[in-house]
């Protein structure tokens, strides 16, 4: 018997009572009954993105919302600023050139998180830009971005829009969309929400909705002025994810009743147990400065083969953590603490890896990592 651990930034696992909601018989979607777990979820998702704005539930995953974003408020030609601090920034800026956008490419070394100044450097120089596209929690590198510091340089300009991509970051920490001024924020039903992949979640500012007026953009599908129109008569403009939809009408229930600052404290005491395990351990995270409180980098220590320790984490120890990407391919390992994990989740992640590397040879202080992880996550006792 192997028992096993889904422990990655996303897909999360599913808590069973949620799991049984999805099970339950299908409905059809044009009905009072559907109506009202569309309008209760819907509602719900307000308090999770702290905003009197409509939320728009589309059945997609979270790119699809990506995508949505920039379709919706600009035009090809408009120059935007992509913060390029990992795969995801990269998508920004993938997303924003098929769609005849001109990016402003501003690099960020991996493990580092952006400047808000020299965002503002940026701006100065080309006062033209239309809006600044980062991700909250940049999963590829563990990087937390400084949104609230961003959000100063454009919640005061009417031509310059904050486009935040939260997929690991919204439930997470805080995000209030409307205290914050962020125009464009957007999530995914596989990372803190708890859920099977195939929703994505997408809020606009007035200014947002100001911009999508003049947005030449083509786009069908993602046309998010007919989902708000549709989500005013409690519905959508396409067949709903059903099942999805009571999943996160359940999930955001339950979040609702944790208390929105409880479900961010608690998401920083795993991520805070995590690093001090890291630390304790002798490792050096790849995000030191500015870690995410979604998932916990760490590079693996010389000699040992980051793929084939993730690998037999997996396959052996039956714990599913995340390696590296790209350029740190085989040199990272990432362990998320978001959505349905809880203390003991965390320890079984870092006394796998403990194991783990040393079944790999490191010399690794066997429990020390674990230790240091139970004092911190003794704080919620
Ligand atoms: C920060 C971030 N942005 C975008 C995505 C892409 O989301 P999806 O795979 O749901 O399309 C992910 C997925 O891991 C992510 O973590």
């Amino acid at each position: 018997m192997k028992k096993t651990y889904l422990l990655a930034p996303g897909p999360t696992p599913v808590p069973e009572t949620v799991n049984l909601d999805m099970a339950s018989p299908m409905i059809h979607h044009r009905t009072p009954q559907f109506s009202q777990v569309f309008a209760e979820a819907a509602e719900d998702a307000k308090y999770l993105f702290q905003t009197n704005q409509d939320v728009m539930i589309l059945a997609s995953t979270g790119t699809g919302a990506m995508e949505g974003c920039i379709t919706n408020l600009f035009s090809p030609g408009d120059k935007v600023l992509v913060v390029n601090g990992g795969k995801f920034g990269e998508r920004w800026g993938k997303i924003s050139e098929t769609y005849g956008l001109v990016p402003v490419w501003h690099k960020v070394e991996w493990g580092q998180c952006v400047k808000a100044e020299d965002l503002k450097d940026i701006l100065d120089k080309e006062p033209d830009i239309k809006a600044i596209l980062v991700q909250a929690s940049e999963t590829s590198t563990t990087v937390s971005h400084p949104i609230e510091e961003i959000s100063k340089l454009t919640r005061d300009r009417d031509d310059l829009l904050l486009v935040v991509d939260g997929i690991t970051a919204v439930g997470v920490y805080p995000l209030p969309m409307d205290a914050w001024g962020i125009d464009a924020l957007v999530t995914g039903s596989q990372k803190a929400l708890m859920l099977p992949p195939g929703l994505a979640l997408v809020s606009f500012s007035e200014k947002a909705w100001k911009a999508n007026e003049s947005s030449k953009c083509p786009r069908f599908y993602f046309d998010l002025k007919k989902e708000r129109k549709n989500l005013a008569d409690k519905t959508t403009a396409y067949t709903p994810a059903v099942s999805l939809v009571t999943g996160l009408r359940s999930v955001l229930k339950n979040l609702r009743e944790e208390g929105i600052d409880n479900v961010h404290k608690r998401h920083n005491r795993l991520a805070r147990a995590t690093r001090a395990a890291v630390k304790a351990l002798g490792l050096n995270p790849v995000a030191p400065d500015a870690p995410a409180d979604s998932a916990t980098g760490l590079f693996v220590p010389e000699g040992v083969d980051g793929g084939k320790l993730v690998k037999s984490l997996r396959d052996d120890f039956g714990v599913t953590l995340a390696g590296g990407q790209d350029q740190w391919k085989g040199k990272v390992v990432r362990i998320a603490h978001l959505g349905y994990v809880d203390t003991f989740d965390t320890i079984v992640a870092v006394a796998a890896l403990e194991m783990a590397l040393k079944k790999f040879g490191h010399d690794v202080p066997m429990g020390k990592g674990v230790a240091a992880a139970q004092e911190v996550l003794l704080e919620a006792y």
